[in-house]
């Protein structure tokens, strides 16, 4: 037998006697969110990377203005560059895919999610998945997933899960609600808070530059969730579940863009419960 094969040999052979460990039993499924100090952000080009996705997730009109549609920046849902629990942080999702979605009915990598989010939240077009803007956000979301173990989510992945209301959702409420709670900062019409520069200081909830109706935001379980848990702004937590609902219920029947590729979701199942 030459070496190469003996070694070979011996290789498979040590592999095989190894002792086999289920994934499961070392992979925690939850672990703490830490956001990585800044100071941690690598030098050089890479270094530059991961602040040009930073810079994309916050001002993202301003970075790729051919591929949004509407007065949206990610971190208009992602708060704080994707780094709060319970509103989607983007802190541990580089180990997560590949993955398998309910929405597309197939496994989905880190891009294909991304590309969702410029369809859907950002009613635009998606991005070249081998240009620099994705390397970008990959750059990003790695570092941001520094120390989480491969397989892992970090607690407070996605958005609260929520139980069914006690009511069904009552959108007249809901406005009553949004006229205290909302208005104030996201205007009476829903249409945000826009700056004489273009843009906006506070983004719109409905109407031709919110999300469109393919949007995960789209779903009042999803909205409930994250208006529950986030807002308004700074008070997070101060309304209750069924306010939460009352209000999803208004911002989500409210009229805003169409998505045409909706009516293939969720073809395999798994759709979100509507409430009642
Ligand atoms: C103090 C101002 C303020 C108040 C009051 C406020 N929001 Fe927001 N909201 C914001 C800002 C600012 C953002 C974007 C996050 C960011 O840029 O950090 C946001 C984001 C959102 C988003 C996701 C982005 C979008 O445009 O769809 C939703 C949904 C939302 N708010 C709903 C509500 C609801 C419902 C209320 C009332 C219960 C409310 N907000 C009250 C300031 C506010
Ligand atoms: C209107 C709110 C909203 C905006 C704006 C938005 N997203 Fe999202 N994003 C979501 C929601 C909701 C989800 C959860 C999946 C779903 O239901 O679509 C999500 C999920 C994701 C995920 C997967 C997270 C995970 O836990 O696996 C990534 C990555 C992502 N978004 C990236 C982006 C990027 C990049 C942008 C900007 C180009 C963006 N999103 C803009 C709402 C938004």
């Amino acid at each position: 037998m030459r070496i190469a094969t003996v070694v070979a040999v011996a290789l498979v052979q040590a592999v095989a006697h190894a002792p086999l460990v289920d994934a499961a039993d070392v992979v925690p499924k939850r672990v703490p969110l830490v956001v990585p100090a800044p100071q941690t952000m690598p030098d050089g080009p890479l270094g530059d990377a991961v602040r040009q996705g930073l810079s994309i997730i916050n001002a993202t009109k301003a970075a790729l203005p051919e591929n949004v549609g509407n007065g949206l920046a990610c971190a208009s849902c992602h708060l704080n560059g994707g780094t709060v629990a319970y509103a989607a942080p983007l802190v541990g999702v580089w180990g997560v895919y590949p993955e398998y979605f309910a929405r597309s009915g197939r496994v989905e990598g880190f891009a294909d999610r991304v590309n969702d989010c410029f369809r859907r939240s950002m009613n635009g077009r998606p991005i070249d998945v081998d240009g620099a803007p994705m390397r970008a956000l990959m750059a990003y979301v790695a570092w941001l997933s520094t120390g989480v173990p491969v397989g892992a989510s970090v607690e407070g992945r996605g958005f609260r899960a929520m139980s069914a209301p006690a009511r069904a959702p009552d959108a007249g409420r809901g406005a009553t609600l949004y006229e205290q709670r909302c208005a104030s900062c996201h205007g009476v019409d829903g249409g945000g808070s826009p700056l004489a520069s273009g843009g906006y200081a506070i983004p719109p909830l409905w109407g031709p530059q919110s999300f469109n109706d393919g949007a995960g935001m789209s779903h009042a379980a999803t909205a409930a969730a994250f208006i529950q848990a986030k807002m308004p702004l700074g008070r997070g937590g101060s309304l209750s579940d069924q306010d939460a609902w009352d209000i999803a219920a208004l911002v989500t029947g409210a009229p805003r863009p169409a998505f045409a590729g909706k009516a293939g979701d969720y073809r395999a199942g798994g759709r979100p419960a509507s409430p009642r």
